[in-house]
């Protein structure tokens, strides 16, 4: 449009045009309210990405196009020049402005309508926003600081429910239990390592109670960032990670000696039932794997 053809006020065309821009705002802001609401119903409904994104592009530029069209259409852009030093407006031109903009004679009519839309828009978009703290999912509690052989006596199994006695694992031998029962939890993978003769351990106060004829229990999960430990190096009695090397030193209390590991491996309570089988008489001495734990070292 050419400035000759650029409507002024008390031209027919303006009217004609307010009301357009009116539409193109009451539906932009409409569509970003309804863009919001079906980003809620689709989050509770179990979520689905592309739809998501979709939905919240819609809102926002819903939103964008709407402030944009207001903003060209009903705000006042002539151009003025002043004298730098008295750029502000003075309270002359404020209160006429104020009685213009309340008047409705900057050309915006249904400007209640329009605003209750903004706000909704925006309230609308807000609270679909905050749906995803739901997926922060539910409190952990203390189960982040316990394994499942906390509480009663476990005995020690294999990975197909095999109780073990001392006897079973040969001298360098290692092998990977659980409790009886829960050969599928995560934070209960154990190494049960049966230590040479002539190999001294050094272990402090009642861990020393938790060997079994050299049979000693650690917590397989690496304290680095929770890989599953599991090279041993029998000569020296070294535990090896295999993914950034990390090595623990099974006869100092495993001990990490190299690596970016920096707490030992946690170690179980071991002790022989009546039947002469493996069991756990608690849970590991600290929590195991990498975590919260960890941040002040
Ligand atoms: S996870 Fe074991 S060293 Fe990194």
């Amino acid at each position: 449009m050419t400035p000759a053809e650029t409507p002024q006020p008390g031209d027919a065309n303006e009217g004609v045009d307010a009301d357009r821009s009116e539409r193109i705002v009451a539906g932009a802001f409409g569509l970003a309210v309804i863009a919001a609401i079906c980003l809620g119903i689709t989050y509770w409904n179990g979520g689905q990405t592309q739809i998501e994104g979709v939905l919240l592009a819609t809102a926002f530029g819903s939103i964008g196009i709407g402030i944009v069209v207001w903003a060209k259409a009903f705000m006042p852009d002539d151009e003025v020049t002043e004298e730098r030093k008295s750029v502000a407006s003075d309270e002359e031109d404020v209160a006429e402005f104020t009685a213009d903009f309340e008047a409705g004679t900057t050309g915006l009519k249904r400007r209640r309508l329009l605003t209750s839309l903004a706000g909704t828009a925006f309230a609308a978009l807000g609270g679909a926003l905050l749906f995803p703290i739901r997926s922060l999912g539910p409190r952990p509690g203390r189960d982040l600081k316990v394994t499942p052989y906390a509480g009663a006596v476990k005995r020690l199994v294999t990975e197909d429910e095999q109780p073990i006695r001392p006897d079973d694992l040969p001298v360098d031998g290692v092998l990977t239990v659980w409790p009886e029962g829960h050969t599928h939890a995560a934070d209960a993978p154990t190494l049960l390592i049966r230590t040479r003769p002539t190999q001294e351990l050094h272990l402090q106060g009642e861990k020393v109670g938790w060997v079994v004829g050299g049979i000693i229990a650690y917590s397989k999960l690496c304290t680095h960032v929770g890989c599953p430990v599991g090279l041993y190096q029998a000569e020296e009695g070294l535990l090896l990670c295999p993914c950034h090397q990390s090595t623990f030193d099974v006869l100092d209390g495993a001990r990490p000696v190299f690596g970016p590991a920096a707490r030992p491996l946690p170690q179980l309570p071991l002790d022989v039932d009546d039947d002469g089988f493996l069991i756990a008489t608690g849970d590991f001495e600290a929590p195991v794997g990498p975590g919260f734990w960890d941040r002040g070292r």
